[in-house]
């Protein structure tokens, strides 16, 4: 895993620190537990998974993020404390984070039980009032059902509160993304709980975090903190799912533009270019691709609508969200199939395993989904992934069609055609004679919109991008776009 040459000296202290207990080590449950300790707060961080907790308490990082493992080395055994034992986490904390997965269930909503879990399993230790946060992201609601839980486990409702803080973060800039984030929301129905949030958020929303000359540099500032929204526990939930289905919402929308401007012989670039420069548009999230992955806008999208149909509220913009996303992929695939001809017997080279780059993180990623699709479709495929080799090997089948290259060339070498499946930098940079020469033929068809389709074909390539028109090296015939 790669080191930042960030220096990360002695923590800083919080002006009123709180005992925080944090459930679940993910890529949630871990970065905050480690921000908070390096907030000033003393953080134990619980998780059932005991090869996890023995790895933490050794300092070893199990997922790839960046200034992660510096930060816990900064912390371990001081400010954070892993362990199994719920009670020795719960019993000195005032705040009780929950940050456990919430999977998309088969009726497209959020599969709780694991929160569920948790809230009874706290219900058992409770000795003295405490705060559990929602920190998981959950269906508007599920602070009604954790009390409901509560009451049933025999806890008064003056032991505990319950207040939502939905998280933010991106895998691959979570730690620059919780201590300078956007803003923070916290949804409470009373001021004694909101007032706890307050204070654990102080050092970011009052500066005092950006005002030490150690603090991670970002955004945020002493002058200008993180903004701090406080809404009723209701709302907060839905920020979180509302925020999440608008950013997909965008990805979506670009694509289906992208797929128009292809039938025009226009190029998404630069329509994304002058769309995103008007501010009220913004260029964020404007990357036109195969479509969004990961574990969470796909299965949020999904609850967020099973939300509304619940409510019996028409929301059927996300289903067509979800059905651009998904013809994307398909037509990714059609894509390779209309450049190779017939895909039987090939071999491609595929660049990218991760749902996105800076992670080695593959759940629910759009590579995954294609390799799958190539194999089954018969074709041999070499993968390279700078991070998520390892990860990718856990889901994808064994087979004898499926190898895994130490590099992009060796991954190249003798293939029909590279396909990039993921927006690594590394992947932007390629040495594109190293790449033509390790190449059967000089095709790449590439998911991301990494390279300008001139230079492409100045270096002998047919190119196939996204939304942008096709380049065809001087000895490849221009396929149809749809193959027979
Ligand atoms: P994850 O699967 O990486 O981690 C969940 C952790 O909880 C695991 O380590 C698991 O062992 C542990 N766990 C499960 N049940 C437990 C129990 N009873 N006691 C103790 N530990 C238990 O999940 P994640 O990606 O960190 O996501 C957690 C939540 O945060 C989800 O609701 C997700 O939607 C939300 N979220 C995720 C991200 C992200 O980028 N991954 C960002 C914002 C919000
Ligand atoms: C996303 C949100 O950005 C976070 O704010 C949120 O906290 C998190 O989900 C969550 O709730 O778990 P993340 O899934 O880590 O974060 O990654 P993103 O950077 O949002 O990318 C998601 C997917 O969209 C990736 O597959 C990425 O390749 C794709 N994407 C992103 C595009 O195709 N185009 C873009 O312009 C941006």
């Amino acid at each position: 895993m790669s080191q930042s040459p960030v220096s990360y000296p002695a923590p800083s202290r919080a002006l009123s620190p709180v005992t925080i207990c944090v459930i679940g080590s993910g890529y949630v449950g871990l970065v905050a537990a480690v921000c908070f300790a390096e907030m000033g707060h003393r953080v134990f961080c619980v998780d059932n998974n005991e090869t996890k907790v023995a790895q933490l308490q050794r300092g070893e990082v199990p997922i790839f993020e960046e200034h992660l493992p510096q930060m816990l080395a900064r912390h371990l055994n001081g400010g954070v404390t892993f362990t199994t034992d719920l009670a020795e986490g719960i019993h000195p904390a005032e705040a009780v984070f929950i940050a456990v997965g919430t999977p998309q269930g088969s009726s497209g909503a959020a599969d709780l039980s694991y929160v569920e879990a948790v809230v009874s399993q706290i219900a058992q230790v409770m000795n003295g009032y405490k705060v559990l946060v929602e920190k998981s992201t959950v269906p508007v609601y599920t602070n009604e059902w954790i009390t409901r839980c509560m009451h049933r486990h025999g806890v008064p409702s003056d032991q505990f509160d319950i207040v939502s803080n939905p998280e933010f973060l991106r895998e691959g800039t979570a730690i620059g993304d919780f201590l300078h984030p956007d803003r923070i929301v916290v949804g409470a129905n009373n001021d004694r709980s909101a007032d706890l949030l307050r204070r654990i958020y102080a050092p970011l929303t009052e500066g005092s975090y950006y005002a030490q000359p150690e603090a991670l540099p970002g955004p945020c500032s002493a002058t200008q903190p993180a903004t701090l929204v406080i809404t009723s526990a209701q709302s907060a939930e839905i920020i979180k799912h509302a925020s999440n289905a608008f950013l997909a919402m965008k990805i979506s929308f670009i694509n289906a533009v992208a797929n128009l401007a292809e039938t025009v012989d226009a190029n998404i670039e630069d329509i994304a270019l002058g769309m995103g420069l008007d501010t009220r548009i913004g260029p964020r999230f404007l990357r036109a691709g195969l479509g969004y992955g990961g574990s969470c806008f796909p299965k949020d999208v999904a609850a967020f609508s099973w939300v509304a149909e619940q409510q019996g509220v028409d929301f059927s913009l996300l289903n067509e969200v979800r059905a651009i996303n998904d013809r994307q992929l398909d037509l990714f695939f059609e894509k390779i199939h209309s450049a190779l001809w017939t895909l039987r017997g090939k071999k491609i080279a595929a660049l990218g395993l991760a749902f996105k780059s800076d992670t080695d993180d593959t759940r629910d990623s759009p590579a995954i989904a294609l390799i799958r699709r190539l194999l089954d479709a018969g074709v041999s495929v070499a993968a390279f992934d700078p991070a998520a080799i390892e990860s990718a090997q856990g889901v994808l089948p064994a087979s004898d069609a499926l190898t895994f290259a130490a590099d992009p060339y060796a991954a190249a070498e003798g293939a029909d055609a590279v396909v990039i499946l993921t927006e690594w930098k590394q992947f932007a940079s390629l040495d594109l004679q190293r790449l033509n020469r390790a190449l059967k033929f000089p095709i790449v068809i590439d998911g991301r919109n990494l390279y300008a389709p001139s230079i492409m074909r100045d270096h002998g390539f047919t190119y196939v991008s996204i939304g942008r028109p096709a380049v065809y090296a001087s000895t490849q015939g221009r396929p149809r776009r749809n193959p027979l």
